[in-house]
């Protein structure tokens, strides 16, 4: 349990479902020091101190917000000493709507957090381990509405095909700095993010009982966390710019 040794790692979106069980898992491989940062200013710091304030802390961050990333980075590095990996996992959805009603200002909003707030974390994290000559790792979590059409949910579909844009594009600059940029793109994973998008009847009854049920009992946020494990540890070297599909075959096959 050792394959994060004197890492020092970022979750965005730790304080809840993936981020939180990939933080937890970050510290039970011997991490340095995990940073969440998230919104949640009520679940972020519990999640925090019981893991233990030796080795994760929560800071404060919007990522939606350049400037919080920023100073978020920052303070990382001046606290911690290095920064080598970067999980930016946070994300939102809107409930499904039909093309012709799509509210273009819940779309902005989508954007800001999935699109600019993954590009904010790749630029700042990228920054830091350049300055700081270390071979890191960032892994931006996309879903697997990154390489399909999920019908409804068009502002979130084209947010996840730019995350994936976005991974492919900065992996071969950052590659020639011994950096890696890769995508884990999760099925549906029972956390309070597609809780909310099951509340709604209409997409209950497309997907169905029995299948909501093996997705309820299969899919768990560890699943995910294992896999962001294997891409930020040392046994990837040469794994970047890819876009690891954790799904169990369901929807990708
Ligand atoms: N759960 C699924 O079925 C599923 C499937 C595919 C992809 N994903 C993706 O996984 C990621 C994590 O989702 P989850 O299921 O763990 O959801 P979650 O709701 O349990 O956790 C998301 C976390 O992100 C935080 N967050 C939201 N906006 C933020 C912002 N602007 N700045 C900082 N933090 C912010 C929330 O406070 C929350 O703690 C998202 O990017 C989501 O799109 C989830």
């Amino acid at each position: 349990m050792t394959r994060l040794e004197g890492k020092v790692a970022i979750v965005t979106g730790g304080a809840s479902g993936i981020g939180e069980a990939t933080a937890r898992l970050f510290s039970s491989h011997a991490v340095k020091h995990v940073v969440i940062a998230d919104i949640n200013d009520e679940l972020g710091p519990k999640v925090a101190t019981s893991i233990g304030i030796k080795q994760c802390s929560y800071v404060h961050c919007d990522v939606s917000d350049e400037e919080q990333v920023k100073s978020m980075v920052d303070y990382t590095v001046q606290t911690f000493g290095q920064l080598d990996i970067m999980f930016s996992n946070a994300g939102i959805i809107n409930r499904h709507q039909n093309i012709v009603d799509i509210d273009l200002s819940s779309a902005k909003r989508l954007f800001e957090t999935n699109v600019l707030g993954n590009l904010a974390c790749v630029k700042h994290a990228a920054r830091v381990m350049i300055e700081g000559g270390n071979k890191g790792s960032i892994v931006c979590t996309g879903s697997i509405a990154a390489s399909s059409g999920q019908e409804k949910f068009f502002d979130y579909t084209i947010s996840k095909h730019a995350v994936l844009g976005l991974v492919r594009a900065t992996s071969r600059e950052l590659g020639s700095h011994g950096i890696r940029v890769n995508c884990v793109s999760p099925g549906a994973v029972f956390t309070p993010f597609a809780r909310h998008v099951l509340q709604d009847t209409k997409v209950l009854e497309k997907i169905g009982a029995p299948v909501l049920n093996s997705i309820r009992s299969l899919m768990k946020p560890n699943n995910i966390a294992n896999a962001v494990l294997f891409l930020v540890s040392d046994e990837s070297t040469l794994v970047n710019g890819q876009n690891l599909i954790v799904d169990g075959g369901y929807f990708s096959c």
